[in-house]
């Protein structure tokens, strides 16, 4: 036990108990769990969670640096001592220090791994819905957004579960041209052209991606000339088929947007999805009510973003659509028994996934098709579950919307 400091120094003095160093342990890997995790065993059976800087694959023995919780372990791979054949060398200089992409080092098996989290997280969610499924990534699946950060020397991205920067000059998950863009960004905010204080920024480019805007963390937005950044308040605009989106700099759209957009479109165009009015919940620029367009009668777009929902507004207007655009937050919107048979409510809410109050009014809904959307699986599985009383799981999509990184969307179709 360390004394670590004190509010008041003569009176109350603050003590910690300082952690037990980590235990070094060594042996095979099972599985991989949900959320990347290597699962093992302790010779007396207990588990143990590993996490590494670079994909793991069942079969491969490792030591770890572990740390005992009440039940099981969790640790740090430090070293690989027996390796996969199908391991291949990363593609990233960085591979392993950057927190980007945890399935670097997995090469075209990345999709294969994550396939088996998938299938892992869902059989022992839904043991009795096998039905699902995977739509892998294709290798031109690059990011249109990327988050940087400026650490008043060097900009680049965070190390893994950390806030230190990794400097970076090059990503090749993303677009060549946002790629290309990371020197000059870093070279602007050395020389002052852009403002060093900004800590966070966002590069971003449209489909196809033709010019790149920086965002800063106060959300101004410089676009990339021949000559040097100058201000430029956008829009971004993604182009897919007869789909056309715009939206702010710095405001949310997919971050593998071509993919994105084609991939929820063969999703849902797929199922056939058709009826009265479309309810599309947490709606953003208007993405889904334009892949569903003439086939719903109606569309209501509820969307917290005051300028998100302008957006979608002008994007589905311009797309011949009519919309009833609400911007206010779901949970305090959604009435008591929305809409009624022949209406679908879609819902794509954020990371965290429903709201409890969400999940309670979606009980009593009167419209008799849903369509559930996250990019947590955990999240997205305890809401389909939450809503099973009222609602039963008819089809499940995976679709591979992050490449090289164990983060996947999850779209289900739900009936009454
Ligand atoms: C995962 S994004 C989906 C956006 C859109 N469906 C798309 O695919 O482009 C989640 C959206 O929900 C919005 N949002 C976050 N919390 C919200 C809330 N409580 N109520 C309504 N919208 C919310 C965000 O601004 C964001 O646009």
């Amino acid at each position: 036990v360390r004394r670590t400091g004190s509010r008041d120094r003569k009176t109350t003095p603050v003590y910690r108990k300082q952690a037990d160093p980590p235990e070094l342990w060594e042996g095979k890997i099972d599985r991989l769990a949900w959320g990347g995790a290597g699962v093992a065993h302790h010779a007396d059976g207990r588990i143990l969670l590993l996490k590494a800087p670079l994909a793991l694959f069942p079969g491969e023995t490792v030591r770890a640096e572990v740390r005992w919780k009440v039940r099981h372990g969790e640790g740090e791979v430090t070293a690989w001592l027996k390796s996969s054949p199908d391991r291949s060398q990363p593609g990233c200089p960085v591979a392993g220090r950057c927190g980007g992409c945890e399935l670097q080092g997995a090469g075209d098996e990345a999709e294969v791994l994550k396939r088996a989290m998938v299938a892992d997280l869902l059989h022992r969610q839904f043991p009795e819905f096998e039905a699902w499924t995977w739509h892998p990534a294709p290798p031109e699946a690059l990011r249109h957004r990327i988050q940087l950060h400026w650490n008043g020397k060097e900009l680049g991205f965070h190390a893994r579960s950390s806030h230190r920067v990794i400097p970076i000059h090059r990503c090749p998950v993303a677009a060549p041209l946002l790629s290309e863009a990371i020197p000059r960004l870093q070279d602007a905010i050395e020389g002052g052209v852009l403002p060093r204080a900004s800590q966070r920024w966002e590069l971003v480019t449209g489909s196809p991606a033709n010019r790149v805007w920086a965002v800063d963390e106060r959300d101004r937005a410089w676009t990339l000339e021949p000559d040097g950044w100058s201000r430029d308040e956008g829009p971004v605009r993604h182009r897919h088929e007869e789909i056309s989106l715009k939206h702010r700099p710095g405001g949310f759209f997919q971050v593998c947007a071509p993919w994105a957009m084609e991939a929820f479109g063969k999703v849902l165009l797929g199922w056939d999805l058709r009826g009265e009015t479309l309810y599309d919940l947490y709606g953003g620029v208007g993405l889904f009510s334009a892949l569903l367009g003439s086939r719903f009668a109606r569309r209501v777009l509820v969307e917290s973003e005051e300028r998100a929902v302008d957006f979608a507004r002008t994007n589905l207007a311009e797309a011949g659509l009519s919309v009833e655009a609400i911007a206010e937050p779901v949970e305090t919107w959604l009435p008591e028994a929305l809409g009624q048979a022949g209406d679908m409510i879609l819902l794509d809410p954020p990371r965290t996934g429903l709201d409890p109050v969400v999940r309670e009014r979606l009980l009593g809904a009167q419209a008799d098709q849903m369509v559930l959307v996250g990019c947590d699986g955990a999240a997205f599985c305890r809401d389909v579950k939450a809503l099973a009383p009222a609602w039963k799981l008819l089809e499940l999509s995976v679709l591979d919307l992050f490449p090289l990184t164990h983060h996947a969307e999850f779209v289900a179709r739900l009936g009454r």
